[in-house]
């Protein structure tokens, strides 16, 4: 009997919100034929105070919605939800191969000079066991300086990259570490990489910014070629967005962080947590 070819379906990604989109900008750059379903789940943002089990109920559901039109592999773009939910989603859909993230910490850790490392990531990424896994793994010999910057996932959802409230949230975050004398930061949450302007203008040019989009794409097409999914033709329509929220407000923040536009669907939880499409559209 003759396989199905599921390398022409798209790339599924989601997170809690518009904070994806930087794993989204970097498979874009990395893998340009395939074709892309973001899901940004902005009615329950942000997750990072949210208890683990709700945030893996909602990423369950995501994700069964994605594979219902269609995807052929899951990007879990959010540190908060593969902390939560990864090892679950990976158990509850064995066939499925997932992408997920854990904080940059490694390449941090083999590149500080001073042995002094800022770790920026939600309050549900740093008590998860992931966290705590690669800390032990490779950050034994580096001393580590974590802030859950609160209000700047928020800022960034509204698209406010550069405002006064955004910079005080990033001075309160960074002055103290860098205080202690740290020459790296890890992002460790997808909205972060939006702000490394700004975190640069705080920091100056001798501190190094660590955005893991990239090697989340190398591992998306890893994945990929090993599953013999790659898309081998350019892809005409590469992206579709949904939002639980307001899609005309989601498309105006991505043409703000990305600088491009797509058709955006909007999706609605029921009180049972199933989520739906409605005709919304923008
Ligand atoms: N973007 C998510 C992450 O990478 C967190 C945002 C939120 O708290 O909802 O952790």
């Amino acid at each position: 009997m003759a396989s199905i070819n599921h390398s022409h379906q798209p790339i599924g990604i989601f997170d809690s919100g518009v904070g994806g989109l930087s794993v989204l900008r970097a498979i874009r750059h990395e893998l340009p034929n395939e074709a892309i379903l973001y899901l940004g789940d902005q009615a329950h943002i942000p997750y990072g105070p949210r208890t683990k089990a709700q945030i893996r109920d909602f990423s369950i559901e995501i994700t069964r919605f994605l594979l219902d039109q269609g995807a052929k592999l899951i990007v879990v773009a959010c540190n908060t939800a593969s902390a939560a939910a990864l090892h679950d989603l990976r158990g509850l859909f064995p066939d499925v191969p997932f992408v997920g993230m854990e904080p940059a910490v490694k390449p941090a850790a083999e590149t500080t000079q001073t042995g002094k490392v800022g770790v920026l990531a939600t309050p549900t990424t740093f008590t998860g066991d992931l966290y705590t896994s690669v800390v032990e793994r490779f950050a034994r010999d580096v001393s580590l300086y974590t802030s859950t910057c609160p209000g700047l996932v928020e800022q960034i959802e509204a698209g406010a990259l550069d405002a006064p409230e955004t910079h005080a949230i990033l001075e309160a975050a960074l002055h103290p570490m860098l205080e202690e004398g740290i020459d790296t930061i890890v992002m460790g949450c997808t909205h972060y990489p939006f702000v490394i302007p700004l975190i640069r203008a705080i920091t100056g040019p001798d501190v190094h910014t660590i955005d893991p989009a990239p090697a989340v794409a190398r591992q998306t097409r890893h994945l990929l070629e090993q599953g013999k999914l790659l898309n081998p033709a350019e892809n005409p329509d590469p992206m579709r967005f949904f939002t639980s929220a307001d899609p005309e407000n989601f498309s105006a923040v991505l043409s703000k962080l990305l600088g491009e536009t797509g058709p955006v669907e909007k999706v609605t939880w029921e009180e049972d947590l199933t989520l739906h499409k409605t005709t919304t559209k923008y």
